[in-house]
């Protein structure tokens, strides 16, 4: 099954958006399969924008990233890394459209509330940075069959 990574980044833990932002997967369907709160560290930070490292924002990203507690998280579902990247809107909030995370909710591209992998690809990379294997729970969620 397809997994993504997410994660909320320190502006939306410090905007006590936390509920908000994970209510929005759960309502649509998709299925919690690690969570943790923690404090990133700059060689973590480094690792997972290190397709960014010569831009010019790359310094800036990394000090915000690093600069309070996020909740990093995987979530699985069918085609959950295109749909997570369409929840979560453009990657500049003025831009992003309203009904997505970073419409609702953001004006600056510097403090974008969420990171959602790209492609899968991406996720696998990103889940295997983030999470030891033993952290990720397999379930089956009693999903109603209306939603299936
Ligand atoms: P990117 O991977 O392009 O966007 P997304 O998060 O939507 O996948 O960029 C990673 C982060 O870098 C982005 O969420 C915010 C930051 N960023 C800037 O601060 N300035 C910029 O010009 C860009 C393109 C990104």
């Amino acid at each position: 099954m397809e997994r993504t990574f997410l994660a909320i980044k320190p502006d939306g833990v410090q905007r006590g958006l936390v509920g908000e932002i994970i209510r929005r997967f759960e309502t649509k369907g998709f299925t919690l399969v690690a969570l943790k709160f923690m404090k990133v560290s700059k060689e973590l930070a480094e690792q997972h924008y290190d397709v960014h490292r010569e831009r010019p924002f790359f310094a800036g990203l990394v000090e915000f990233i690093t600069s309070g507690p996020v909740v990093a998280m995987v979530w699985e579902g069918e085609g959950v890394v295109a749909s997570a990247r369409k929840i979560i809107g453009a990657t500049n909030p003025l831009t992003s459209e309203p009904g997505t995370i970073r419409g609702d909710f953001g004006i600056s591209i510097g403090r974008n509330l969420i990171h959602g992998s790209d492609a899968i690809e991406t996720a696998q990379r990103e889940i295997a940075l983030w999470f030891k294997d033993d952290e990720l729970v397999s379930w089956q969620p009693h999903l109603t069959p209306w939603l299936k």
